[in-house]
């Protein structure tokens, strides 16, 4: 037999010989392995895998080989490609696990983290206990009045039986507005309490007068812990036939509770106010010890410094003179009045310590009683 009529010759195709098939093999499962993502793998697919790949090409040589030949040959090259498809479909598996691992890491939502850095404002507890003296008097059928903060001085004092001589007009504690030539005469203040309210009231309703009047007084204090120049008091008149103390009592009493709870009620230590006759500074029943620290040294009390009771205000009898001067009859009427500071009983309510942080409208202090309706 003759080597030239030999009908096969594996060398005839050097593409197809297991030398070079195992190589082609070997280089598509390196860069199968080389492929570090999905992309990679897409793109090693292409070069060692799919249709241009050199054993796919090498498959193509198939055809011209001798009939005898083609079935050898055949085989080898669909080993080759088994294994090469299947070193890809691993590698595949591989990546996608990693893809799916990072993916669901990734994206995965941390219910824990803060959903929204802005800060949401919160209404100033000023405000909100303001309307809460504005519910507890409503619900009763108070009304709500107000009054200028730029007040007559014939509201602020002559009206309420504070003569020229009377401490409170002197500079010390009043702001004067000055008249538009500089002069101190204009006739105006800024109120320095919310009584000139009680005269407004008195002139422009007929009695019987229930009123409530929340609103910013000023004083030239300096400011401290416990001193602000602009403050808030909160008013109360009523004026009516057959008004007693008793009904004065009754009132800051249901207020007192309203605001700190069954059981905290009031007493009345007797004072002296010019536009009320006679005057009393209510006391607040001390609502952290309830009057347990007074006089006891084994159970002292920070919040009323072992009193019993709080300061709370100024209250009485409204002044025959005030009632006259404001055109209601002494002898057919009679009323009472009160008035408190907003701010002194907020900071009892909510537990703050310094006025200062009331003033000074730092939004980590108000939101604290953001949650307050
Ligand atoms: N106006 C007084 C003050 O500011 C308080 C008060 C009001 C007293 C009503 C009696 C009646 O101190």
């Amino acid at each position: 037999m003759s080597g030239a009529n030999d009908p096969y010759d594996p060398k005839q195709v050097a593409a197809l010989s297991p030398a070079a098939l195992a190589a082609g093999v070997a280089q598509a499962r390196e860069a199968l392995a080389k492929a570090a993502d999905l992309d990679q793998l897409r793109a090693a697919q292409a070069a060692h895998v799919g249709d241009r790949s050199p054993l796919a090409l090498a498959n193509r040589e198939i055809a011209a080989l001798p009939p005898a030949a083609k079935s050898d040959a055949g085989k080898r090259v669909n080993a080759a490609r088994t294994e090469v498809r299947q070193a890809y479909a691993a590698r595949l598996a591989e990546l996608e696990a990693e893809r799916d691992a990072r993916v669901l890491l990734e994206e995965s939502v941390d219910v824990t983290l803060p959903w929204d850095r802005r800060i949401t404002g919160a209404r100033h507890p000023l405000t909100t206990t303001q309307e809460l003296i504005g519910d507890v008097f409503t619900a009763m059928g108070w009304e709500v009045a107000e009054g200028p903060e730029v007040e007559a001085e014939w509201f602020n004092f002559d009206a309420l039986n504070i003569g020229v001589d009377h401490p409170t007009r002197t500079l010390m504690d009043t702001f004067f507005v000055a008249a538009p030539d500089g002069s101190a005469d204009s006739g105006l203040v800024l109120r320095t309490h919310t009584s000139p309210v009680q005269a407004r009231v008195m002139l422009t309703r007929k009695p019987p007068i229930y009123v409530i009047c929340p609103g910013k007084v000023f004083r030239t204090d300096e400011p401290d812990a416990t001193h602000s120049p602009v403050f808030h008091q909160v008013e109360g008149l009523v004026i009516d036939k057959g008004i007693t103390m008793a009904h004065l009592k009754g009132t800051l009493d249901h207020m007192a509770q309203a605001f700190f709870g069954p059981g905290i009620v009031t007493r009345l230590r007797p004072s002296y106010f010019p536009f009320t006759e006679p005057s009393a500074e209510p006391d607040l029943l001390c609502f952290v010890c309830r009057g347990e620290s007074a006089g006891n040294p084994n159970r002292p009390c920070r919040t009323c410094d072992s009193e019993g009771w709080i300061e709370w205000g100024g209250c009485g009898m409204v002044n025959p003179r005030v009632l006259r001067a404001c055109g209601i009859d002494p002898e057919v009427y009679s009323g009472f009045a009160f008035g408190m500071g907003i701010e002194r009983t907020m900071m009892f309510r909510n537990n703050a310590a310094d006025l200062r942080n009331i003033v000074e409208g730092d939004v980590r202090f108000t939101q604290a009683f953001g949650m307050e309706a």
